[in-house]
């Protein structure tokens, strides 16, 4: 059984493409590998959030993870900043990790542009705090989208230093978890490419109907068919994609033969969908609002959270203490 970890981040309010991508393969895997999720609020530090919102943001992404169907007695369920152990194996780490390589990583160069009056030294070792958080508990797997490649790969490569330093075969090297073909890709609204976080691009677990209708009124389409039987162009291609993950297979089968015929009125169409979206999302919604309301079931995901995860990563912590020379007196 391969230990799979993957970290939150506590910004990361789930759209309908987490939901269906990598969120539904994370309710699966729970229950086939040993499963560790946290909401990584230590990295959001990086950008510095505001004290007022940053405990909201961590209670709302664990809502909607258990809403989606994580479940905390099956899987270890965290908040990285209940783990001191990952802090101390993080100070360890940084004095093997050098200053020049972390200048290379392509998130800090992005970081550096995008706030260049904030370049502070956290931003620098993010990748040495990610690869704490993986092998802490020594996980195998990685679940990783394509920005976090890198990062990744410089957790594998701390990993790997630490046991040539201190000639130890101890850390193992983390993979990418490659969920394959299950993943479904969920077009956004925008017209091309991929449903993401942008403005009026996704639609989020959390939104509200009115919210839902707006945005599906607003999604990209064209002039509409002129010829029976034309190809589809990306975004009426995307829509029916939509339609066809959400609603039945009667309103998908009228749209498309309604599209061939040229007889198609996407107002029509999107007013559908947006109904079999809320359809959808409502009980969602509801779960998600539930559990945020219900302070004593948070309390007692996250302290079990939190017992688990620190009986796991004490053994490593304690172990690398070991390797490194420190004996108690
Ligand atoms: N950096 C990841 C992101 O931005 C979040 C993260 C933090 C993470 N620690 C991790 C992901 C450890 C995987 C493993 O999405």
């Amino acid at each position: 059984m391969d230990t799979v970890l993957s970290g939150i981040r506590s910004t990361g309010n789930l759209h309908l493409g987490n939901y269906f991508g990598a969120v539904k393969n994370f309710v699966k895997m729970q229950h086939e590998n040993r499963c560790f999720f946290f909401v990584a609020d230590y990295h959001a530090l990086t950008t510095h959030p505001k004290p007022e919102n940053l405990h909201d943001n961590i209670k709302k992404v664990l809502s909607e993870y258990l809403a989606a169907g994580l479940d905390p007695e099956v899987a270890t369920l965290y908040i990285q900043s209940d783990v001191p152990e990952i802090i101390e194996l993080y100070l360890l780490l940084n004095m093997n990790a050098y200053v020049g390589e972390l200048e290379r990583t392509t998130t800090f160069k992005e970081k550096i542009r995008k706030q260049p009056e904030n370049v502070n030294a956290g931003l620098l070792t993010y990748p040495v705090l990610m690869c704490s958080d993986i092998i802490i508990h020594q996980a195998d797997k990685v679940p990783v989208g394509k920005d976090q490649e890198q990062n990744l790969e410089m957790a594998r490569k701390f990993a790997k230093r630490f046991n040539h330093m201190y000639g130890v075969e101890y850390f193992k090297l983390p993979e990418p978890y490659n969920f394959g073909d299950e993943l479904v890709k969920v077009p956004g609204l925008d017209g091309t490419g991929k449903m993401g976080k942008s403005d009026g691009n996704g639609i989020f677990l959390a939104d509200e109907p009115s919210v839902i209708r707006k945005k599906v009124m607003r999604a990209v389409t064209d002039a509409g068919p002129k010829e029976v039987n034309s190809t589809m162009p990306e975004p009426v291609a995307n829509l029916f994609y939509l339609l066809d993950l959400l609603s039945t297979p009667d309103t998908v089968e009228h749209f498309r033969s309604a599209y061939h015929d040229c007889s198609i009125r996407y107002g029509d169409l999107k007013k559908q969908l947006a109904e079999d979206i809320i359809n959808f999302t409502t009980p969602i919604r509801e779960r998600i609002n539930d559990i945020y309301n219900d302070s004593d079931y948070l309390r007692k995901v996250v302290n079990m959270g939190a017992e688990k995860a620190r009986a796991s990563a004490s053994k490593t912590l304690r172990e690398v203490r070991e390797i490194l020379g420190y004996r108690p007196f």
